[in-house]
C-alpha cells in the first residue's frame, strides 16, 4: 500500500486513485470504440461515393465537390451498377440522363429499360431508389453537386462541438501524463484542435475548389494520428506504468520548469 502523500505528488496517471483511473480509462475505451466505428463509416458512405470501395481523395471531391461532368445515375452506371444492364441499355440511358432524362420518353421507352435492368432490385432493396418512379430517376438523373450548403453546415457544426468535447477530455487525461516532454505535451494537445478547424474547413473549401480535398486526408490523418499517440500514452500509464508502485510526482507541476 502506499502512503497518503501530503502534497499532490500522486497527481499523474500511474498514481492516480483507482476511481479516477476507472473513470478515464473506462471513458477513453468509449472514445476509441467509437473513433474506429467513425472511421469505417466513413469508409462505407464517402469511400463508396466514386462507386469504388476504399477511401480516396476522389471520394471527398465527389462527397464534397460532386461529380459536375455528370449525374450521380451516371457515375454508378460507369461504377458498380456497370455490370447490371446490358452495354446497350448502359448507353441508351446515360444518353437520356445527359439530355436532362426529359420525362417525355418516361412511359413509352425508359420505364421498360429500367424494369427490365434495374427494378428487379431497386424496388424491392430497401434504402435504394424506387425505379419503377420516374421522379426518384429524375432525382438521381440530376447533375450532381456535392454536399449542399445544409449538409455542409448541419456537419460542420456537429463536427466542430462534438469532436472538441472529446478532444478537451482526451487532451485533460493526457495532461497528467509524466515524463512526456513539455513542448511534445503541449503540441499533442494543441494538434487536434487545429487539425479538426483545418478538416471542416476543407470541406467547405473542396465544395469550391475540388483540389482542396487534400486538407480533408491532412486534417482527418493529423487528428487521428495524434489522438491515438495521445490515447495509447495515457492508457499505458494508467494500467501498466502503474504497477512498479513508484510515485511519479505532479505532472502539472513537472510542466512549470
Ligand atoms: C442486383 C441488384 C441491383 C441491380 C440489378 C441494380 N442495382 Fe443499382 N443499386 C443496388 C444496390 C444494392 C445499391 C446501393 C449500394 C451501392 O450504392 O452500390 C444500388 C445503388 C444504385 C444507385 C445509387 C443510388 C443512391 O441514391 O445512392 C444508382 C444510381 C443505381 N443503383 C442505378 C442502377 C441502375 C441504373 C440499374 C440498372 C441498369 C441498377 N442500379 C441495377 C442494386 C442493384
Amino acid at each position: 500500500m502506499k502512503s497518503i502523500p501530503a502534497n499532490l505528488a500522486w497527481l499523474n496517471l500511474p498514481n492516480l486513485p483507482t476511481p479516477v483511473k476507472v473513470l478515464f480509462s473506462g471513458y477513453l475505451l468509449a472514445i476509441g470504440l467509437g473513433l474506429c466505428m467513425a472511421g469505417l463509416q466513413i469508409m462505407l458512405t464517402h469511400g463508396m461515393a466514386d462507386g469504388k470501395p476504399g477511401l480516396s481523395l476522389d471520394d471527398i471531391v465527389y462527397s464534397y465537390y460532386g461529380n459536375r461532368s455528370g449525374s450521380k445515375l451516371e457515375s454508378m452506371l460507369n461504377g458498380s451498377m456497370k455490370e447490371m444492364g446490358t452495354p446497350e441499355a448502359r448507353i441508351d440511358i446515360i444518353k437520356w440522363v445527359r439530355n436532362g432524362a426529359p420525362e417525355a420518353e418516361w412511359e413509352p421507352h425508359f420505364k421498360g429499360v429500367f424494369n427490365e435492368h434495374c427494378v428487379p432490385c431497386h424496388s424491392t432493396v430497401p434504402n435504394i431508389p424506387d425505379f419503377t418512379k420516374y421522379e426518384e430517376v429524375k432525382k438521381v438523373a440530376k447533375v450532381n453537386e456535392g454536399a449542399s450548403i445544409q449538409t455542409l453546415t448541419r456537419s460542420s457544426h456537429i463536427h466542430l462541438f462534438g469532436i472538441s468535447f472529446i478532444f478537451f477530455f482526451m487532451g485533460f487525461i493526457f495532461s497528467f501524463a509524466v515524463g512526456v516532454p513539455r513542448w511534445l505535451k503541449i503540441l499533442a494537445i494543441a494538434f487536434p484542435f487545429g487539425f479538426l478547424i483545418v478538416d471542416v474547413l476543407s470541406w467547405w473549401l473542396t465544395k469550391w475548389n475540388p483540389n482542396f480535398a487534400w486538407f480533408t486526408l491532412i486534417g482527418g490523418f493529423g487528428y487521428s494520428v495524434a489522438s491515438t499517440v495521445m490515447w495509447f500514452i495515457s492508457m499505458y500509464q494508467m494500467l501498466i506504468l502503474s504497477r512498479n508502485e513508484k510515485i511519479y510526482g505532479n505532472a502539472w507541476e513537472s510542466d512549470l520548469k
